[in-house]
């Protein structure tokens, strides 16, 4: 038994047939739990595998109630190959949509071997597992941040990546490895996606963005100093080359990018029923528009009514100031395209801290 073998749940051996069965790794996390709502409401059956490192499995009772559906779910790392092939031969899985990975850009550049071995190890493994198990249809979450600073914006797909830390790095070398992967078997679909900053909850409050400790990034921040549990938010840096000083940064709605990737499901189907070379496909999702942090603030206020204390503290190491999309291939190659806005945004990320203060318990 390997070192993460206790972790998994015996699976039994009757197998679950049906073709539009998705593994969703990372599945309890914030990005990955709204696209199993999104999933669910476009036919799928998704199955979730998940550590529960960074997540809670109670997320699944929200998306039980929001969906009208529990879709099974292992606590298993995606590392434990033998687990993880459990999962394959149990569902008859048609594709997989790949979010598991520890994301905190800080934590990375302190711990990198762990980020690298979770990250690509785990990376590894599953595509090991895959490639075995013959289910070649992958969707992968890579991130913005692989293109470090860009010296063009909006930022478009073909730029020279040059990320500035560990977990950016660690998402380039995934990228790079399912190139590799495709060269030596072209029989594999693959859609890369790009986020930009996911910010938003499900429009019923049932499910948000619940970080374990101090938040890294802006709107936990801010919804928890909305809500009382931090006193005020340190912006970082009034001296960028923007507007007012401070950082401009792509949010979209977590519900828009969960609608991403069924998109980006449809596509795969439709790559997978044309017998010629399908080269991976890399695709921005982000609405196009850029916000600095002080408009951020002031427009979660004037929705939440609250007031949100702040102080300009200095620059965060390794920020940028500018970052947003070219959101051109997107509506091109996946037709989709982020349908709501800024206010939508805040509204729905203050529904799920008001009526969560703790977050999932
Ligand atoms: P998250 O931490 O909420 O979700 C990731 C999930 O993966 C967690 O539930 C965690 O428990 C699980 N996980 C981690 N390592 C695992 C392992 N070895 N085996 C099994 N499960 C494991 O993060 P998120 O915000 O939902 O991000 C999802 C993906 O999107 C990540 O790959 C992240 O890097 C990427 N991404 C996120 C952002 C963002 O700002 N949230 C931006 C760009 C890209
Ligand atoms: N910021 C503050 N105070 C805070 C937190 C953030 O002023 O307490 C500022 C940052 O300086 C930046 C902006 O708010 O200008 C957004 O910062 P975030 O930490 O929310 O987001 P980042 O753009 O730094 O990074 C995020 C994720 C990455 C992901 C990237 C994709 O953390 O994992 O978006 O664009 F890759």
């Amino acid at each position: 038994m390997d070192k993460y073998s206790k972790m998994s749940k015996s699976i039994k051996s009757k197998k679950i047939s049906s073709n539009s069965t998705i593994l969703v790794t990372g599945g309890t996390g914030y990005i990955g739990s709204h696209t199993i709502v999104s999933l669910i409401a476009a036919g799928y059956d998704p199955v979730i595998v998940d550590n529960l490192s960074n997540s809670k499995v109670s997320v699944l009772k929200r998306i039980a109630k929001i969906a009208g559906k529990k879709p099974p779910f292992y606590k298993i790392d995606i590392r434990n190959q033998k687990a993880l092939d459990g999962v394959f031969q149990k569902h008859r899985i048609s594709s997989v949509i790949h979010f598991a990975g520890l994301k905190a850009v800080g934590e990375s550049v302190a711990c990198p071997i762990n980020y690298y071995e979770n990250n690509i190890g785990g990376s590894l493994s599953l595509f090991s597992v895959m490639a075995d198990r013959g289910v070649k249809n992958i969707i992968f979450s890579s991130s913005a941040s692989i293109y470090g600073e860009p010296s063009v914006i909006p930022i478009k797909e073909g730029t020279m990546p040059a990320p500035t830390n560990p977990y950016a790095r660690s998402k380039l070398i995934i990228e790079q490895i399912l190139q590799d992967i495709y060269i030596g078997d072209p029989v594999w679909r693959m859609v890369i996606l790009r986020y930009f900053n996911p910010v938003g909850a499900h429009e019923s409050g049932l499910m948000g963005e619940d970080p374990q400790g101090i938040p890294n990034n802006l709107m936990p921040y801010i919804t928890q100093v909305a809500v009382g549990r931090r006193k005020r938010i340190n912006v970082f840096g009034d001296d960028y080359p923007t507007s007012d000083g401070t950082g401009v940064r792509d949010y979209i709605h977590v519900m828009d990018l969960a609608e991403g990737h069924t998109a980006a499901l449809k596509k795969i189907v439709k790559m997978t029923l044309i017998k010629s070379k399908q080269k991976p496909l890399i695709v921005n999702l982000g609405t196009g528009r850029g916000y600095t942090v002080k408009e951020m603030i002031q427009t979660f206020a004037e929705i939440s009514g609250k007031k949100i204390p702040y102080r300009i503290t200095k620059r965060r190491p390794g920020d940028i100031a500018t970052c947003y999309a070219d959101t051109a291939m997107a509506q091109k190659i996946l037709g989709w395209k982020a349908q709501r806005n800024l206010s939508d945004m805040c509204a729905d990320a203050w529904r799920w801290q008001s009526q969560n203060p703790k977050g999932y318990v």
